[in-house]
């Protein structure tokens, strides 16, 4: 569990030492061909495929294929987004974890089910037709870091240029930052418990700021100052023209 092996994935002991000398060799043309430009600077790579999406489809298809993060390896899934895509309010959060990497979708565990109580309590839904009453999910990372660590710096940094492109396509009267790494990709900043509850802005709009899910199911007292953050974005939202 430690080295993060927190899943079987077969019955039997392999013992890959015997596997690997019956083995015939590989051709020389399929161990070059994965590698990627090792020499491109994974942030402008970034911004280029981000600028050739031409809508949410062909971002995630583009943000999919994008091969400098490592995190991909390690990743069953890639976990793009959920809900309307019309809707005014869109929620980034962090990572994927276990059980999203499996489904693919984010926000499907425990901290994801809290979160669906919690928008459903002003009235807002991520199966919601209706974009007064919908909500769009996505996160920083699309892809599950090992052990649910948190993502570095270089890794936030490679996927800003995708969520900056998600969010134009979007186009949300509000943005929330669900915990540190969005706050760090979007503000640059972190601390959430000092940012949380106070409208800033993100990516030219307004943007709140909460403690994530899985922060409130550790520390349920916390969860009365996060009603007070969702009444704070009902407000809004019932007083945007
Ligand atoms: N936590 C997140 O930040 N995102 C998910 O999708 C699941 C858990």
């Amino acid at each position: 569990m430690e080295l993060g092996a927190d899943e079987p994935i077969g019955d039997m002991p392999v013992n890959r030492y015997e596997i690997a000398a019956a083995a015939p060799k590989p051709v020389a043309a399929e161990v070059a061909a994965p590698a990627p430009d090792s020499g491109a600077d994974p942030v402008a790579a970034a911004s280029e495929a981000a600028a050739a999406a031409t809508s949410l489809e062909s971002l995630a298809e583009i943000q999919s294929a994008y091969e400098h993060c490592e995190l991909k390896r390690g990743a069953r899934n890639f976990v793009f987004a959920d809900g309307n895509p019309e809707a005014r309010v869109m929620i980034l959060g962090e990572a994927p974890g276990r059980d999203e990497d499996r489904e693919g979708r984010p926000f499907v565990g425990r901290a994801g089910q809290l979160l669906d109580r919690m928008f459903a309590a002003i009235g807002l839904a991520r199966t919601a037709h209706h974009a007064d009453e919908a909500l769009y999910i996505t996160n920083v990372m699309p892809w599950r870091p090992p052990q649910n660590r948190d993502p570095d710096p270089a890794e936030i940094a490679m996927m800003l240029p995708f969520v900056k492109r998600h969010v134009e396509f979007v186009n949300p009267d509000i943005l929330v930052l669900m915990g540190n790494t969005p706050c760090a990709a979007a503000l640059g900043k972190r601390g959430i418990l000092r940012l949380r509850g106070n409208w800033t802005e993100a990516f030219g709009r307004p943007a709140m700021p909460m403690t994530h899910p899985a922060y409130l199911l550790r520390n349920p007292a916390a969860k009365r100052e996060a009603w007070a953050d969702l009444l704070e974005i009902k407000a809004r939202l019932g007083g945007a023209t």
